[in-house]
């Protein structure tokens, strides 16, 4: 099987620098190899990590609040393009981030691509701690990555290209296709978009209280049967125990193994069009690097479960 791989060290969705250093930790512990070798995929794109630096202007000063948005703005716009360069090819596109802003790039290409090849609208299933669907003016932080959700949606919008005027209706997802795994800290703001706009949501005392085998069936039965799946899956899902190197974990989360088993699941839909792995931050880990080392070892786990490892 084919798989379009895009790999992107861009940390300016936040403000900790280090997560830029993600996918060269993430192939260099041996993660392309795996996929190439052990589960039999055929790579492409997957020859260098983008950083484009070049697309961030000298001055980049806020807009309606937002941190870095002309450089968050054309980053996202490249990452669009390639994804669905990828995915326009009928390839699975898996990307590594990156903080989560890159999702407003890899779910517009792959929306796009999906509306184009089959017709379909596209569905998300966003495994994070945090709902990440504030708007520029219910956000707190001013930093893009607790935003992505807003602007796929179209709950958040703007008119000029340079501030993510670029996101047209086809790369757009709809909010009844959406379906949240592992919330459990989700701004007041965030909380009141969610209610407002019937989104579905699983927290973590949703899978305390059915486990995480019924939250996906739950999922899945939300999204329908045959509908193609863009899996969104933001490191800090998983508890710190497990992925402490990242930028901002909250405690209480996902085991590894839980984390294991949504991929697994959402693979074996057969739905699957992409994947994103985000905000492993390879220089954060407390004390010691073996928090980052196991981070990157977590990261690599989710994303082959995601791509069929381990199914027999
Ligand atoms: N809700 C907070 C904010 O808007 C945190 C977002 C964290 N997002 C993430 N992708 N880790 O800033
Ligand atoms: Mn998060
Ligand atoms: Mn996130
Ligand atoms: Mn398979």
């Amino acid at each position: 099987e084919d798989l379009g791989v895009v790999a992107v060290g861009f940390s300016g969705g936040q403000g900790k620098p280090g997560v830029d250093a993600a996918p060269t930790a993430l192939i260099e512990s041996g993660l392309l190899t795996q996929l190439r070798d052990d589960l039999g995929y055929t790579l492409h794109g997957h020859d260098d990590v983008h950083f484009y630096s070049d697309l961030a202007p000298a001055q980049d000063p806020p807009h309606r609040g937002m941190k870095n948005p002309r450089a968050v703005s054309a980053v996202t716009r490249k990452i669009a393009e390639q994804v669905y360069a990828q995915a326009r090819e009928g390839r699975l596109v898996l990307t590594l981030g990156g903080d989560h802003s890159i999702a407003i790039g890899t779910i517009a290409g792959s929306a796009k691509a999906v509306r184009e090849r089959l017709g379909r609208e596209m569905a998300v299933i966003w495994v994070d701690a945090h709902a990440d669907i504030n708007t520029p003016e219910t956000s707190g932080s001013g930093n893009v990555h607790g935003m992505p959700v807003a602007f796929l949606t179209g709950l958040a919008r703007e008119e000029k290209d340079e501030f993510f005027g670029w996101l047209k209706d086809e790369h757009r997802i709809s909010v009844k296709k959406l379906v949240y795994i592992g919330l459990r800290d989700v701004d007041a703001g965030e909380k009141r978009i969610l209610r407002e706009n019937g989104i579905k949501a699983f927290s973590m005392f949703d899978i305390d209280r059915h486990g995480i085998g019924r939250v996906m069936e739950m999922a899945l039965a939300h999204i329908g049967s045959d509908t193609p799946i863009h899996l969104s899956f933001d490191v800090d899902a998983l508890d710190p125990m497990w992925a402490p190197s990242t930028g901002t974990p909250v405690r209480g989360g996902l085991t590894l193994r839980e984390g294991d088993f949504i991929c697994e699941y959402v693979h074996q839909t057969g739905s699957l069009v992409a994947v994103d792995l985000v905000e492993v931050n390879p220089t954060l880990a407390p004390e010691t690097d073996l928090g980052a080392h196991e981070t990157v070892r977590a990261g690599c786990s989710i994303v082959r479960c995601a791509l069929g490892e381990s199914l027999l």
